[in-house]
């Protein structure tokens, strides 16, 4: 029986208030509207943006309302579409997205960024293009995370914020590729541009420094550092292509001191995948001068780096990643064929699995180190 055109009646793990665990809701969905895309979701991840938007809202995060249902790496299945919206159809598989590529904009069309900025302002505040959300709770809005709402059985996002993926990717692996994994692999090879037989340092093993890790393996780093306070995440960076691993906390010198000492003069490139102004400064001073690079994948939108302008004037570089520089709409799907050819890993990410209802203990892995990425059934 279709459900297309009618409010469907779903469960969603809806974050209420700042610092509190998430609670499992009936929620109602509305249709799409113009432009939009309802899908029923398959599987999701939790990423540390969404811990840190629930339990550190204000701290490195800019507010956003409550109600909320969190979620923005995940994967599903067209359930209808909405008027104008002519390149999905219901059963495509799909990977929502938190950046849009609408294709027609000044930015869409330069190859130099992928910061699209279709439906930003709005989705950034939790609601589509007419400014409300699809999502409710007995008739409350309930706002959508980046315009995204994974944790939500069903949800609604703007069909330039959806990449159609080939209909035999598994959706409890392809998931990842909706946040962490492209982010961090990106940032190696988009944004870094790692070239062969460099010299990398990873900082951070989550998801996104692995990923990024996998990403200067790929590009051919001849030494990748992986840089951690925990040393429990050393063994899975070596899977995925570290060749050394350092914890700051075995050093009583800064860990920048210790790379420049250990590479004989500092890194190639630099990849911050911790989100830590802290850590992005001791980044970017363990690059080599002359030429050194260091890309910042870490989030924060409040915090603020310490530079020292002398270590720019000696020539290195400093830049950022959004969604690991992809073009969000063209590119997920070329990413979902790396890892169907085996050119990409993406089941070593996932270290546990749980069901919605359990969706707590997935941000408790996430926090105390345990997981890299939970794949939660919807
Ligand atoms: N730029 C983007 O588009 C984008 C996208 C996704 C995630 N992110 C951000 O990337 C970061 C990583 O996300 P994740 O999901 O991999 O997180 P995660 O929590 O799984 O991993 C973070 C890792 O950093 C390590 N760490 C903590 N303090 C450290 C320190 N002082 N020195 C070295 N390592 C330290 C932790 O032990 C952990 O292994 C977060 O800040 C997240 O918000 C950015
Ligand atoms: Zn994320
Ligand atoms: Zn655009």
């Amino acid at each position: 029986m279709s459900t297309a055109g009618q409010v469907i009646r779903c469960k969603a793990a809806v974050a209420w208030e700042s610092g509190k665990p998430l609670s499992i809701e009936d929620v109602e969905v509305a249709p799409p509207k113009v432009h939009e895309v309802r899908i029923k979701v398959v599987a999701a991840g939790v990423c540390h943006t969404d811990w840190e938007y629930l339990y550190e809202a204000e701290k490195g995060m800019k507010f956003r309302p409550f109600p909320l249902v969190l979620g923005h790496e995940g994967a599903g299945i067209v359930e209808s579409v909405g008027p104008e919206v002519t390149t999905f159809s219901p059963g495509d598989k799909v990977i929502p997205l938190f950046l849009p590529q609408c294709g027609e904009c000044e930015r869409c069309e330069s190859a130099k960024t992928n910061h699209c900025r279709k439906n930003w302002a709005n989705t950034q505040v939790g609601v589509l293009a007419d400014g409300t959300s699809r999502i409710s709770y007995q008739g409350q809005q309930v706002y959508q995370f980046l315009g995204v709402s994974a944790f939500s059985q069903y949800t609604v996002v703007p069909h330039t914020s959806l990449a159609k993926i080939r209909s035999d990717a598994p959706l409890d692996k392809v998931f990842l590729l909706g946040c962490g994994v492209s982010t961090g692999y990106g940032a190696a090879v988009n944004t870094a541009k790692v070239e062969k037989n460099s010299t990398c340092a990873v900082f951070g093993l989550g998801a996104v420094g692995l990923a990024a890790v996998m990403g200067c393996q790929v590009a051919g780093a001849k030494r990748i550092i992986g840089v951690d306070i925990n040393p429990d995440k050393f063994a899975k960076a070596a899977v995925f292509g570290a060749t050394e691993c350092v914890n700051p906390k075995d050093h009583t010198m800064p860990i920048q001191e210790v790379l420049v000492k250990m590479t004989d003069g500092g890194v190639d490139y630099a990849v911050e995948c911790v989100g830590s102004p802290s850590i992005m400064t001791a980044a970017f001073e363990s690059t080599k001068d002359s030429c050194g690079s260091c890309v910042i994948a870490g989030w924060t939108e409040t915090g603020v780096m310490n530079v020292k302008v002398e270590k720019i004037l000696m020539g290195r570089t400093l830049r950022g990643t959004y969604f690991g520089g992809w073009k969000s709409v063209e590119d997920v799907p070329k990413l979902v064929n790396d890892y169907m050819k085996q050119k990409l890993k993406l089941d070593e990410f996932i270290t546990h699995s749980l069901p919605l209802d359990q969706i707590n203990v997935a941000f408790d892995l996430l926090r105390t180190g345990k997981s890299i990425r939970t794949v939660i059934s919807l």
